[in-house]
This record gives structure tokens, C-alpha cells and sequence, in this order.
């Protein structure tokens, strides 16, 4: 997150109104409010990653706003904004929970560090809540369902399994929107760990000094804006699992960090001296092939090896269709249960199927719950068709993975001969139906199937029925 939803707290109008000059060039959608109740009231209302609110205020002061807002939502950073007088005080804020105190006459440059920093800590804090708040909800296996039946799941499946009993470390390797993290859940939860936490990093999501001190905490003073001691996630994990997500983004110093972990077993927090001991599971994620990354020297190899304990490669959607009608059933029917109500629909047309079936997933299953999500909301009538689907993907029902784009210098009499056939093959040479699915007449369709001399697979001249037989 480079950009947010920031909320400013100020009596001084002017204060408020620089501030929100200068974090909309930025890019944020600033909103100012003069009062410490005006500001809860809208943090009621309406969603904001960061607060940066006035300390010194008549009837509610930064401290009891900084309560106030914990107890709305404890993920969202505030800063503390301070004149000289009341520094005491703002280190009594952070030593409450405040995020980080800025001085009223701090550089421009140094507020909006600080207020990228807050939005990056901000989004690990919600995905890591939205973890605890999915596994507290229930205790069985697998907190969402993983779905799939085709081979190269189901051996991901067996795999998955048999490694949960044990401690080892696993690297999961899958393209974007694969499962790779609905894998790594699915370990823990099969593990003897199960009831300890399940944590995650995006490790590609923060500045190397942020992600250190995420990591592995810091000790009092061991930079400015370290107020007090605070804990990193890998000893928020003791007991539990840890996922390393994006693990292949992580730069040499980080690198040469977790390897030490990875050996020993046991971290030091940024400026201390004393290692602390973790009992942590580590699963690392990444879309990248880290192999080559290694031979390009841009991981290390002794890292990748105590990652690569047991490696699981989560196939793309494009190599296992089979699972694409059972993931639609899936996401129709999970999308339903979020929005209920209406006249929504469970089904989806055969031909709509057919064409997702067709499409080639670059964005994996990520992209294929999207689109159904999509059509869900979207679809007009009480069955989702053709016309409720992306454009994109339906420039896949004219030829899906057998036309590209590439396919340079066809012409349009090509492209009809070409898509035609595909539509005779999916409807077994049917033509009646190939002719309704092609929206054309059958004449029409057995005068071109003649013109362009076109035979049905094996079925010879005897078998093809008779121009009346189709007009009939
Ligand atoms: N086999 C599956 N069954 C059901 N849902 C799935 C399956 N695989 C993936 N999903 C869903 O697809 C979405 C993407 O999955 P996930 O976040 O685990 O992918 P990822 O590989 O970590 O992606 P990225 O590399 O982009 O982080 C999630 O909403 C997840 O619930
Ligand atoms: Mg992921």
C-alpha cells in the first residue's frame, strides 16, 4: 500500500489544512476534522488506514483520541503530531499504542516517510488479522475449503499431508493466484501446531528496514522512533507457523538474517544482543523460480537449501481444467452466501462454462473467482450467460486457446472456418446446435460446412445427415 485513506485530527485549522495539501499530492484521499469527536465519528462511518492527529486539544486530547481509535480498530497507525511542549506526552502515546510522533515543524519529507511506513505496517496488520479472525471462526481442518480433483491438485493434496505431521520447512512454488498461501494455511491446520498462531509476511511489501524490524522486532532505541521494545512476528508465530510470502523479494542482508534463524533456530531483535529462542514452522512462498534466482546470484544458495527442505509446486489453472467447472460450482455458491437476498444465481449456462473452461487463466484461480464474483453481482438474468463475462474472456468463446492474437495475417473467412470447426467438434458435429450456438441458420451453416469442405473427425459422407435432415 503506497496510497490511502488518511483521517487528520487537528483544532488549528491551518495545521490541518497543510497537511492535507501536502498528503493529497502524495496521492491519499486526506479528509480534516477539528475535534477528537468529530474524528471517531467518522472513523464510524467510513474505513481509513491512518490517522495523524493534534496531542493538544481542547475537550478530547490526542491521547483519548488514540484510545478511541484502538478500540474502533486497533490495526489502524496514528501518529501523533506534537509541538516542543508536549513531547512527554507523545511518548507516553506511543508507549500507548501510537504508531510513531512527528514533531508540528518536522520536514515535509520526513511526514510523508512516516506516513508511508504507517501504510505499509497497516496492510501486514490486516492481513494478518483477517488470518486470525478466519481461523478463529472455526477450528476444523481447513478454514476454506481447497478445491480440486485433478491429478496434479490431488497429489499437492497427498503431499501436503504427509509433510503437515512433521516439522520441516516447506517451499511452496506457484504463479500468481495459484493457492500458494491457501497451501500453506491448509499445512498448519493439518499440523500438531494447529491451535498455535498461523502468521504471514509479504516480505516484497516493505522496505528492508521495516520488514527487518517485522521480523524480528527491536529493542528500545536502536533507531529513532524505537520508543519502546516491540516483538516481531516470528515470535508473534512461536508455537505456530510462519509464512514467508514472497520470499524470492527479500534483499542479501535480509537473506543472510533468515538463514541464521533457519540455522539456529532462535532471533535477535534489531539492536539487541540477546538471541531469543522461536519454535517456529516456516513455510516460504514465492512465484519466482528461485533456482534460477540462485544461479543468477540473486539468492542465496545456502538460504534456498534450508528452505527447499520439501519444495510443493502448485500447478497453473491452465494445466489442470478439469478443476475449473468445480471451482465455478464453488465460487457461485460461496458468493451467494455473501450476498443473499435477491434472486441470485447457483447456475451458470453450459456455454458460459464452456467458455471459461476454454480461457487460459493467466491470473490462476485468483482470476477465476474474480470473474465469477463479478458475474454474480453483475448478471442481469438469474442464470450467469456469455454476455455477464469479461470481454477478455470471452474473446476466448472466438477460439480460446486455439486463436491468439499472434496468429498475425488471418483472415476473417480464416478465422469463421477456424471457429466454426471448434464449435462443430464441441457439439460432437450436432449442427443444428453447433448453428444456434454460432447464431446462424442451419442452411447457412451446411452451405459453408460444404464450401469450406469441412469433415467431421472420422465420420464419413454416409453418416453426415442430409441438408433436410438438418433444415428439418
Ligand atoms: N484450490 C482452490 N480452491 C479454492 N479456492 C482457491 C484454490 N486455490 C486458490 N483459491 C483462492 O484463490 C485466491 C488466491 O489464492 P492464494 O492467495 O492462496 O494464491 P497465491 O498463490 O498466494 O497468490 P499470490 O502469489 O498472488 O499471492 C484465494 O482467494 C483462494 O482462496
Ligand atoms: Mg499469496
Amino acid at each position: 500500500m503506497t496510497v490511502g485513506r488518511i483521517l487528520i485530527v487537528d483544532d488549528e485549522e491551518s495545521m490541518g489544512q497543510f497537511l492535507s495539501i501536502m498528503l493529497r499530492k502524495e496521492g491519499h484521499t486526506v479528509k480534516a476534522v477539528n475535534s477528537g469527536a468529530a474524528a471517531l465519528k467518522e472513523l464510524r462511518g467510513s474505513g481509513y488506514d491512518v490517522v495523524i492527529t493534534d496531542i493538544q486539544m481542547p475537550k478530547m486530547d490526542g491521547i483519548q483520541v488514540l484510545s478511541g481509535i484502538k478500540a474502533i480498530d486497533p490495526t489502524i497507525p496514528v501518529i501523533i503530531m506534537t509541538a516542543y511542549a508536549s513531547k512527554q506526552t507523545a511518548i507516553e502515546a506511543v508507549n500507548k499504542g501510537a504508531f510513531h510522533y512527528l514533531d508540528k515543524h518536522a520536514k515535509n519529507d520526513e511526514i510523508k516517510m512516516v506516513v508511508r511506513n504507517a501504510l505499509e505496517v497497516r496492510q501486514v496488520k490486516v492481513e494478518n488479522t483477517d488470518l486470525r479472525r478466519a481461523l478463529s471462526t472455526t477450528n476444523t481442518l481447513t478454514t476454506r475449503a481447497i478445491i480440486g480433483k485433478s491429478q496434479p491438485i490431488q497429489d499437492v493434496f497427498r503431499l501436503v499431508e504427509r509433510v503437515a505431521a512433521t516439522d520441516s520447512t516447506v517451499l511452496i512454488h506457484g504463479e500468481s493466484g495459484t493457492g500458494k498461501e491457501l497451501i500453506a494455511r491448509a499445512l498448519h491446520e493439518q499440523s500438531h501446531r494447529a491451535k498455535g498462531p498461523f502468521v504471514t509476511i509479504n516480505c516484497g511489501a516493505l522496505p528492508e528496514n521495516l520488514l527487518e524490524s517485522e521480523l524480528f522486532g527491536h529493542v528500545k532505541g536502536s533507531f529513532t522512533g524505537a520508543i519502546r521494545d516491540k516483538d516481531g512476528l516470528f515470535k508473534v508465530a512461536i508455537g505456530g507457523t510462519f509464512l514467508l510470502d514472497e520470499i524470492g523479494e527479500t534483499t542479501p542482508s535480509i537473506q543472510v538474517k533468515l538463514l541464521r534463524v533457519l540455522q539456529e533456530r532462535e532471533i535477535i531483535p534489531v539492536g539487541g544482543t540477546k538471541p531469543i529462542p522461536v519454535d517456529v514452522r516456516i513455510v516460504a512462498a514465492t512465484n519466482r523460480d528461485l533456482d534460477k534466482e540462485v544461479s543468477l546470484g540473486n539468492f542465496r544458495a545456502d538460504l534456498f537449501y534450508r528452505l527447499n527442505v520439501i519444495p510443493v509446486d502448485l500447478p497453473p489453472l491452465r494445466d489442470r481444467k478439469d478443476d475449473v467447472p468445480l471451482l465455478v460450482d464453488h465460487f457461485l455458491s460461496r458468493y451467494q452466501d455473501h450476498y443473499p437476498g435477491g434472486d441470485l444465481p447457483a447456475v451458470i449456462e453450459d456455454e458460459a462454462l464452456q467458455v471459461l473452461c476454454r480461457y487460459s487463466w493467466p491470473g490462476n484461480v485468483r482470476e477465476l473467482e474474480n470473474v465469477v464474483e463479478r458475474a454474480v453481482i453483475l448478471q442481469a438474468g438469474s442464470r450467469i450467460a456469455v454476455v455477464d463475462l469479461p470481454e477478455k474472456i470471452c474473446g476466448g468463446a472466438l477460439g480460446g486457446d486455439e486463436f491468439r492474437l499472434s496468429d498475425s495475417g488471418i483472415t476473417l473467412e480464416e478465422l469463421e472456418k477456424r471457429y466454426m470447426i471448434q464449435v462443430l467438434q464441441e457439439t460432437s458435429w450436432h449442427k443444428k446446435k453447433a448453428a444456434e450456438i454460432l447464431g446462424i441458420n442451419p442452411s447457412t451453416l451446411y452451405r459453408k460446412i460444404k464450401s469450406y469442405g469441412l469433415q467431421g473427425g472420422d465420420l464419413d459422407e454416409e453418416s453426415l445427415e442430409t441438408e433436410e435432415e438438418v433444415l428439418s
